[in-house]
C-alpha cells in the first residue's frame, strides 16, 4: 500500500491537479508585502499591475447611466454579446484596418479579452496539445493551455534597436518547435504591442507569420490588447493580412483603448470556426455582460475617438516622465514605443540578485512596487516591469526615489 496516500478532504488548492500544474505565480509574495507596508502608513508607489488608473470616459459613464434603471435590461443577456455592440465592433475593424467581419459569425464578445483567450484554448486543444507562445509573455498566455490541458512551448521574444519584434528569429523558432515537436503543435499566440516587452510588429512580419502558420498548419491568435497603445504610428491588425481570416482570430479589448478595464468587454473577431467554437463554449458558461455595459461599449466605438488618442497621449507623457527620471539617476532605460509599461533591463550591479529579490529591494528601499521579469517566464529574467498607472509627477518621484535606492547598491 502506497504511504502516499493524498490527505482526504485536500487541504489546498494546489491539490487539485489542474491548480497543481500551474506555474508558481511570482506577484503574490510582492503583493503581501506590499499590503504590509501599505497596512503600516507607509506611502507606497504602486506600478505593479497595469491596472488602468484613468477613469471611463464621461461620454461612456453616461450612456451607461442612462440604460441601467431601464429593467428591460436587468434579464440575462446574450453570451456572445448584443447584436449592437457585435455590429459596432464590426463597423470599427472596417473603418479602422480596411478588415470585413460578419457580425453575426466572425464577432463574439467577451468578458474581457483574458476570458476569451482562456475559453478559447479550453474550447480548441485537446489534451496534450501544444501551442506556441512567444516569451516573456502575458501570464494568461501560457496558464490558459495549462487550464486546458495543453502544453506550452516558449520560443525568446526578442525585439531590436527601434523596440521591434525580431521577427524573422522568431518565425525560425516557430518552424524548429513545429520540426521538433510530436505531436505538431496546434497553434501560435502572438500579441503585439506586447506586454511586458513593450515590443511591436509591422505588417511584414504579421504577412510573415500567416504565411508560417498556414505552411505549418497553426491556428493563430493575436491579443491586440494594445492596438491603440504605439507612440509611433497604428499598430497593424493581424487580421489586414489577406487571408488571415482563413487561420487566425484577433482578441480586442475595451480594457486599455476606453479606460474601461472594470467593466470586463473584449472581443474575439476573424476564423469563423474558432469564433464559433468560442460562442458555443461560452453559451455553456456564461449569460453574456450586464447590457446597459454592452450599449455603453457599442456607444464608446461608435463614438468620438478622441478619447482614445488623448489616453495614448497620456501615457507617452508619462513614460517621458518615468524615463527621465531613472534616467537622470543613472538607470538607463529605454522609451517604450508602445504600451502603458516600461520594461527596464535591471542595473548590471543588481543583475545576480534576480528581478523578485531586486523588486523587493525597490519595495523595501524606494516604496515603489514593480511587476519582476521572472512573472512573466523565465526569459522575463533581469527585467522589471513599470505600470505607467500614475500620474507624470507620481511617476518622476517614483524614478527619483528608486534612483536614491539604487545608490545603496544591492
Ligand atoms: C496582453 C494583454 N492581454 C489581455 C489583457 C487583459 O485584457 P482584458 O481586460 O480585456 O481582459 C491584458 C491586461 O493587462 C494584457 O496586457
Amino acid at each position: 500500500m502506497s504511504t502516499h496516500a493524498p490527505a482526504w478532504p485536500p487541504q489546498s488548492a494546489a491539490e487539485f491537479p489542474r491548480l497543481g500544474s500551474l506555474p508558481a505565480y511570482v506577484f503574490s509574495q510582492i503583493n503581501a508585502e506590499k499590503m504590509e507596508r501599505v497596512a503600516a502608513g507607509e506611502d507606497v508607489i504602486d506600478l505593479g499591475m497595469g491596472n488602468p488608473d484613468i477613469g471611463t470616459p464621461a461620454h461612456i459613464v453616461d450612456e451607461l447611466v442612462a440604460h441601467a434603471a431601464d429593467h428591460k435590461h436587468h434579464r440575462y443577456s446574450a453570451s456572445r454579446g448584443i447584436y449592437g455592440l457585435r455590429d459596432a465592433m464590426a463597423e470599427h475593424y472596417a473603418r479602422r484596418y480596411g478588415v470585413e467581419l460578419d457580425s453575426e459569425s466572425e464577432v463574439v464578445v467577451t468578458i474581457g479579452a483574458k476570458e476569451g483567450i482562456a475559453h478559447l484554448m479550453l474550447a480548441v486543444l485537446e489534451a496534450g496539445d501544444t501551442v506556441i507562445v512567444p516569451s516573456p509573455a502575458y501570464p494568461i498566455h501560457s496558464y490558459s493551455v495549462v487550464f486546458a490541458g495543453g502544453r506550452v512551448h516558449s520560443i525568446p521574444l526578442v525585439g531590436d534597436d527601434e523596440g521591434k519584434v525580431e521577427g524573422e528569429a522568431l518565425l525560425a523558432a516557430v518552424e524548429q518547435a513545429c520540426a521538433s515537436t510530436w505531436p505538431r503543435p496546434k497553434a501560435l499566440l502572438l500579441s503585439f504591442p506586447n506586454n511586458p516587452t513593450t515590443l511591436s510588429g509591422d505588417p511584414a512580419f504579421f504577412e510573415r507569420a500567416v504565411e508560417v502558420c498556414r505552411r505549418e498548419r497553426l491556428l493563430l491568435v493575436h491579443d491586440f490588447a494594445y492596438a491603440d497603445f504605439s507612440f509611433t504610428g497604428n499598430p497593424p491588425s493581424i487580421l489586414q493580412v489577406p487571408g488571415a481570416k482563413e487561420i487566425a482570430v484577433e482578441f480586442f479589448s475595451m480594457s486599455k483603448s476606453y479606460g474601461m478595464a472594470g467593466w470586463r468587454v473584449g472581443f474575439c473577431v476573424g476564423n469563423r470556426a474558432m469564433v464559433s467554437a468560442l460562442t458555443k463554449i461560452k453559451s455553456y458558461l456564461d449569460y453574456g455582460i450586464f447590457q446597459p455595459i454592452q450599449i455603453a461599449a457599442a456607444h464608446a466605438l461608435r463614438s468620438q475617438q478622441e478619447c482614445v488618442s488623448e489616453l495614448r497621449d497620456t501615457y507617452r507623457r508619462r513614460a517621458e516622465a518615468l524615463i527621465g527620471a531613472l534616467n537622470a539617476s543613472g538607470w538607463p532605460v529605454p522609451p517604450p514605443q508602445a504600451t502603458m509599461f516600461v520594461w527596464a533591463p535591471m542595473p548590471g550591479p543588481f543583475v545576480e540578485m534576480g528581478s523578485i529579490e531586486f523588486a523587493r529591494f525597490l519595495l523595501r528601499e524606494a516604496g515603489v512596487v514593480v511587476s519582476p521579469g521572472l512573472g512573466f517566464g523565465p526569459e522575463g529574467e533581469g527585467h522589471v516591469r513599470f505600470a505607467l498607472i500614475a500620474g507624470e509627477d507620481r511617476l518622476r518621484e517614483a524614478g527619483e526615489r528608486v534612483g536614491r535606492a539604487l545608490q545603496k547598491g544591492p
